[in-house]
């Protein structure tokens, strides 16, 4: 038997529930910027090394919950792992961001794919979740989450990053029905891959949907927003998925929060170019909002930092329904101290908000 979740705050919120405060978790939060982070990085030997081992990735998941009060935790893993259990050879060249050594340049190697075993090559991703929810013991609920089928697209075309993926919207514009194919076979994998980590004791799922943004109103429907919509629709046919609040993340399209709130996710994440009041004001009761303080602000001092986090939950206002997170993820120069000024202000800010 699973044990009673002492915190609740964060679920609550996705569900538009009342909170006694504002709940909180950061984007990135078991990284680089804490030496415990590094330490365990570094007995891993490399990135892949770390998630793919099940303890490796739970003491890390563990590590920012005990510095700080956060609300929620995330599996440690990256969304990288299903194009790599796809067989395209996932690699983290030290500072330098994921490589692929064999990325989709043609269409026999885009019908080729076909869907990972999640008791296979990704069970390690389920092992890790089994031990992160025993270990955890109930203090705060544990997040799954995977990449879109769109920027899953973008990174296994390219081979790796990039400024814009050009090859991945030349392939979308040039060969759709290919595109088409290939985001569907994606987006099958995407829904296999969030139910396993349901039955494994995730208790909400987030989709980042990082380069959306990269795509105009039109195609961002066709190509982003259509996949995303039918991994949800799968996760709501599965007992174990069918009641777990599902977190989209389209960073950069501010543009669609309209559309995203419209496909039966319980929670959108927002970047910082969008003000939070102004986003609850156009989905009203439809989502919860999870957001969204610029990361670069925990590069300011602890009165800054204060002053800004008071800055988002006021632009919130007294409304359920809020999730404090960055914008982005957490960059490896913050300063620890400012995660923690910042988790302690919107605990204590959240609480005086709600006493307006
Ligand atoms: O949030 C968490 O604490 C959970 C862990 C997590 C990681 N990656 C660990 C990671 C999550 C949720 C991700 C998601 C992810 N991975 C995204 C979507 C979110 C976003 O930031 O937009 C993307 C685009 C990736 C792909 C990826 N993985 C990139 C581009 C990089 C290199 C960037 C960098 O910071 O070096 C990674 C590597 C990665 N994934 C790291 C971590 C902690 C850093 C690698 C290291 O320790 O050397």
């Amino acid at each position: 038997m699973a044990a009673e979740l002492r915190n609740d705050r964060f679920l609550r919120a996705l569900r538009r529930q009342p909170t006694d405060t504002t709940p909180i978790w950061v984007m990135r939060q078991a990284g680089r910027y804490l030496p415990e982070y590094r330490a365990t990085r570094a007995r891993a030997g490399s990135f892949m090394g770390l998630a793919t081992n099940p303890e490796y990735a739970c003491e890390v998941t563990l590590q920012p919950l005990e510095r700080f009060e956060l609300d929620a935790a995330i599996l440690f893993s990256d969304i990288l792992t299903i194009p790599d259990a796809m067989g395209l050879g996932l690699s983290f060249a030290q500072g330098e961001g994921p490589r692929f050594a064999r990325p989709l340049r043609d269409a026999a190697a885009i019908e080729a794919l076909t869907v990972p075993d999640m008791d296979g090559e990704l069970r390690y991703v389920m092992d890790a979740v089994r031990l992160i929810r025993r270990e955890l013991d109930g203090r705060v609920p544990l997040i799954g989450f995977s990449g879109s089928p769109w920027t899953l697209a973008c990174y296994m075309v390219e081979g790796q990053g990039s400024r814009d993926f050009a090859r991945v919207k030349a392939l979308a514009w040039d060969q759709p029905a290919l595109a088409h194919r290939l985001l569907d076979t994606i987006a099958r994998a995407v829904a296999a891959y969030l139910v396993a980590q349901a039955h494994a004791g995730a208790q909400a799922l987030m989709i980042f949907d990082t380069w959306g943004g990269l795509l105009g109103p039109g195609p961002f429907r066709e190509f982003s927003l259509r996949y995303m919509a039918q991994v949800v629709e799968v996760l709501k046919t599965d007992a174990a998925s069918r009641d777990l609040p599902v977190i989209l993340f389209s960073k950069g399209a501010g543009g669609q929060l309209e559309a995203l709130a419209d496909t039966g996710c319980a929670g959108l994440g927002v970047d910082w170019t969008l003000d939070i009041g102004e986003a609850r004001r156009r989905v009203g009761d439809r989502v919860a909002l999870q957001g969204n303080l610029d990361p670069a602000v925990l590069l300011a001092s602890p009165e800054v930092v204060a002053r800004e986090a008071r800055a988002v939950l006021d632009a919130f206002g007294n409304h359920p329904g809020h999730v404090f997170n960055l914008g982005h993820g957490i960059t490896p120069e913050v300063n620890p101290e400012n995660v923690k000024v910042l988790v302690d202000t919107v605990h204590e800010h959240g609480r005086v908000i709600r006493a307006l």
